[in-house]
């Protein structure tokens, strides 16, 4: 374990989904870097091969094997974990689907995928890890929103699949919040800029270490009135 690193964070623990590249990898790296323990999911743990590497460095990461659209594995990792207090997990696992076509040109099979993903998972993870999350102190819940699912943000039109599982992950987000704030659980829906990743693509404007920073940031400052807020990576409230 980077002890210098733990000693600020000594019992701080995250759950984290799609951490062996991306965003997620950057994450997840950061917060090992800051003491945390992690418990990093990702769909194949042998290949991921720079997942891995971090475990020579830190002692405080498990990798574990979840494919977030098969809830019985998510309902078999948090009978796994029962045991575990999350100050906060980060659903960061997603999936853009076709990108390029047109009104007319939708597939309805990637749309089911697209929601499976980047909707119905979060929600899953949530109720799976709802007592882990509530040992934690209570903890945060965030999710890898995008601002592409912003009603108020969509000025160019298109995009169905993507924009629109992210804005019903956003109304999911708002629920939760509403839901658990009696619990003392907060919950929001992050907006991580554009990031040159798979997903984002080399033109993208900032890489996923400066993404990571810029989250790592806004989660620290949580406050419990910020409860379904959206938030970008530089900590502005976005509008739905
Ligand atoms: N990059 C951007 O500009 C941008 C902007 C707005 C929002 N976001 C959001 O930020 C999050 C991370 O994006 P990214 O740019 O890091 O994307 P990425 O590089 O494409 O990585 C996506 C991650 O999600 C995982 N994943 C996909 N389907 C999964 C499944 N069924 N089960 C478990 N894991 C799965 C991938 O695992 P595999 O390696 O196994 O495929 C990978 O780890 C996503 O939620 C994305 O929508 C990204």
């Amino acid at each position: 374990m980077d002890k210098a690193a733990s000693a600020s964070h000594p019992n701080k623990h995250l759950l984290i989904t799609g951490a062996n590249r991306g965003i997620g990898l950057a994450l997840t790296t950061l917060y090992l870097k800051a003491g945390w323990q992690v418990d990093a999911c990702c769909r194949d743990p042998e290949s991921a091969d720079d997942l891995n590497a971090l475990t020579s460095t830190f002692d405080t990461l498990q990798i574990h094997e979840l494919d977030v659209t098969d809830h019985a594995a998510i309902d078999a990792l948090s009978t796994e974990l029962a045991s575990r207090e999350f100050d906060l997990i980060i659903n960061n696992a997603g999936y853009y689907g076709p990108k390029g076509y047109r009104f007319g040109g939708t597939d309805m099979d990637e749309w089911r995928k697209v929601l499976d993903i980047n909707t119905l998972a979060p929600l899953k993870i949530a109720e799976a890890f709802h007592g882990q999350l509530l040992a934690g102190k209570p903890g945060v819940y965030a999710a890898l929103s995008s601002k592409v699912g912003s009603m108020t943000d969509n000025t160019s039109g298109g995009g169905y699949i993507y924009r629109s599982s992210k804005a019903a992950l956003n109304a999911v987000i708002k629920s939760l919040s509403i839901d658990l704030a009696p619990q003392g659980i907060i919950a929001v829906a992050l907006h991580p800029g554009w990031v040159k990743t798979e997903m984002g693509g080399p033109n993208a404007l900032i890489s996923s270490q400066e993404s990571a920073q810029g989250l790592f940031d806004v989660l620290a400052a949580l406050k419990q009135e910020d409860s379904g807020k959206f938030l970008n990576y530089d900590g502005q409230v976005l509008p739905w």
